[in-house]
């Protein structure tokens, strides 16, 4: 089976889910964080390298001060009570985003899982938090000029060169998955994109089990990328 090296998922409609159920919207997120690692586990036993999560966008800060403050909550109870599951399954984690708005508990959360995990080797986990594509690519810039106001010469500089200003540098996204049934990117990885497949499904986030991931596989397979290049019948 041809399997993506980097999976990147927009783990969305957890407050539909709850809603849906009568529940309140908090009870999605947490449900949310279940699938979460159940996702993450599977997809390393089918041979993911790399899974990036968005889970907390810039925007997400226009959302009531309570959901704000349980996303966070969750964030740090995931990072807190999983550390040592991901630490044993050999997964490096990463965090992707601005610092800035972050409380003190979860930058603390932040660099005790990247430092513990710092030397794994055997998947990526890189949770997007507080993170904006367009953001990235902005700090990405503001870093760039900085080191050329400091006498980096730029003569032959290539978008690999600009990867290593992102906020890690990460082989570009094979399969983006989108649940919750909205076909927008939401301002995630847009410089890791460019030639992506993409699978869209309307399954909510909570539901989004290992049967369901593996369908997004599927497609992949059979999907024929080009890069630009010609069709499969005219190679
Ligand atoms: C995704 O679920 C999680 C975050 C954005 C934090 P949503 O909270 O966006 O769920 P819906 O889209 O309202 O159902
Ligand atoms: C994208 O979902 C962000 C995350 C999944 C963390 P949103 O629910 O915030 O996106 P929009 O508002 O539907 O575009
Ligand atoms: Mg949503």
């Amino acid at each position: 089976m041809l399997v993506p090296n980097h999976v990147a998922i927009i783990m969305d409609g957890n407050g539909r889910w709850a809603t849906k159920k009568g529940l309140e919207r908090s009870a999605g997120h947490l449900e949310g964080s279940r699938t979460l690692e159940k996702i993450l586990f599977h997809a390393m036993d089918m041979g993911v390298k790399i899974l990036s999560v968005y889970a907390f966008s810039t925007d997400n800060f226009k959302r009531d001060r309570k959901e704000v403050d349980y996303l966070m909550n969750l964030v740090v109870k995931f990072f807190r009570s999983k550390l040592d599951k991901i630490n044993k399954r050999n997964i490096k984690v990463l965090v992707s985003g601005r610092k800035e708005h972050l409380n003190i508990d979860v930058i603390e959360a932040i660099e005790k899982i990247e430092r513990v995990t710092i030397d794994n080797k055997s998947g990526i986990l890189n949770i997007c938090l507080n993170y904006g594509g367009q953001e990235e690519i902005v700090d990405g810039a503001i870093k760039l000029a900085h080191d050329i106001n400091n006498g980096l010469d730029i003569t032959s500089f290539t978008k690999e060169d600009f990867r290593r200003y992102l906020y890690h540098d990460l082989p570009e996204v094979d399969l983006l998955i989108r649940t919750g049934g909205e076909q927008r990117l939401s301002n995630f990885m847009l410089y890791q994109l460019s030639y992506t497949e993409f699978y869209f499904t309307n399954t909510l986030f909570p539901d989004f089990d290992k049967s369901e991931f593996n369908k997004a596989l599927f497609m992949y397979e059979n999907r024929d990328r080009r890069f630009g290049g010609l069709h499969e019948e005219n190679r």
